[in-house]
């Protein structure tokens, strides 16, 4: 009797085991696969190991593709040695130009937008498949200059938001206040509604693991947390040359992760003075840089002060 039960005790074990690392092999082998499908996935997975401040260039509608090739050329030497994550977005016919001459810096490339459906009728526009295989890493979302120019919702960004971890694209959701939000105090209430609505549904990852990951984390227990930046770029502050005060960004930020346990980025007005008191905030783990981003010199001079910055 006291056989049988020990015996019967160490089948359910060996069942368990055997379908504990048969789960293991299985996502072991679909990481396999995935990686293997692009070589700018490869890099972007070596470049992300560690937990550094991220400072990414959104360069809107300039530098043609070979401008776009001389920047890296100019900027590569410049970042020899520097600690932060560097991604640029770039406008999409410089994505592969740029991903193959940034591939020995280690410098990520996005694109500033994308469409929600992963094909079909939609003249001008381009998908989430296509970013990735033109040598995309990540995708601006929600830009204010999306939401204000080109009229997209709430509704729409949260779409493009699950199509971009789809295909397997590290989306940065881009939210802020109108200055007169901010002055009506509605801040926080706008940023919930941002937050809220795009992120509907999504299973983060946390901010610790996020930092250092692939785009989607298989776990061991098959589940998948996405890997998802948000950047708060108050509207009033972009273009204008008047950035936000620490406090103002300490306050948003701090509001910002109460909805989003997420890598958070600044951006409105950063530049080489600016930088490190920006970064320097709680909760902030990185900037997101427009007009400064355009010269080498400059936007290698901010990811040089948040390097300084040590993420806890
Ligand atoms: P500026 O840095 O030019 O203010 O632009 C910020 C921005 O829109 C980044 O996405």
């Amino acid at each position: 009797m006291i056989v049988t039960e020990i015996r019967y005790f160490d089948r359910k074990k060996l069942t368990a085991e055997i379908r504990f690392y048969f789960r293991v092999l299985c996502v072991s082998a679909v990481k396999f696969f995935h990686l293997a499908k692009s070589p700018f996935e490869l890099v972007h997975c070596r470049e992300l190991m560690s937990k550094r401040p991220i400072v990414v260039g959104n360069w809107k509608m300039h530098k043609t593709a070979l401008d776009a090739v001389h920047y890296v050329e100019a900027i590569t030497p410049l970042l020899q040695g520097v600690e932060s994550q560097i991604f640029l977005a770039v406008p999409f016919p410089s994505i592969t130009p740029v991903a193959q001459a940034a591939r020995k810096g280690g410098i990520l490339v996005g694109a500033q937008n994308m469409h929600d459906a992963p094909e079909g009728a939609f003249t001008g526009e381009v998908s989430g498949l296509m970013l990735k295989s033109a040598g995309a890493s990540f995708v601006l979302l929600g830009h204010s200059e999306r939401r204000a120019l080109f009229g997209e919702s709430d509704a729409f960004i949260h779409r493009k938001v699950l199509r971009a971890l789809q295909d397997d694209l590290i989306p940065i959701l881009c939210v802020g206040e109108t200055w007169e939000e901010r002055e009506e105090g509605l801040t926080e209430k706008v940023l919930h509604r941002q937050l809220s609505s795009a992120l509907a549904g999504v299973a983060l990852d946390t901010p610790d693991s996020a930092m250092g990951s692939e785009p989607r984390k298989f776990q061991a227990d098959g589940r998948v947390r996405y890997n998802l930046m948000v950047a708060y770029e108050p509207v009033w502050a972009i273009g204008t040359g008047k950035s936000a005060t620490p406090a103002m960004v300490a306050e948003a930020h701090a509001m910002c992760r109460k909805y989003a346990p997420v890598p958070l980025l600044y951006g409105g007005s950063v530049n080489g003075e600016n930088a490190s008191q920006i970064i320097s905030q709680k909760n902030v783990d990185g900037v997101l840089v427009g007009g400064a981003s355009l010269s080498p010199q400059t936007f290698a001079q901010i990811a040089i002060h948040c390097s300084k910055k040590v993420l806890s």
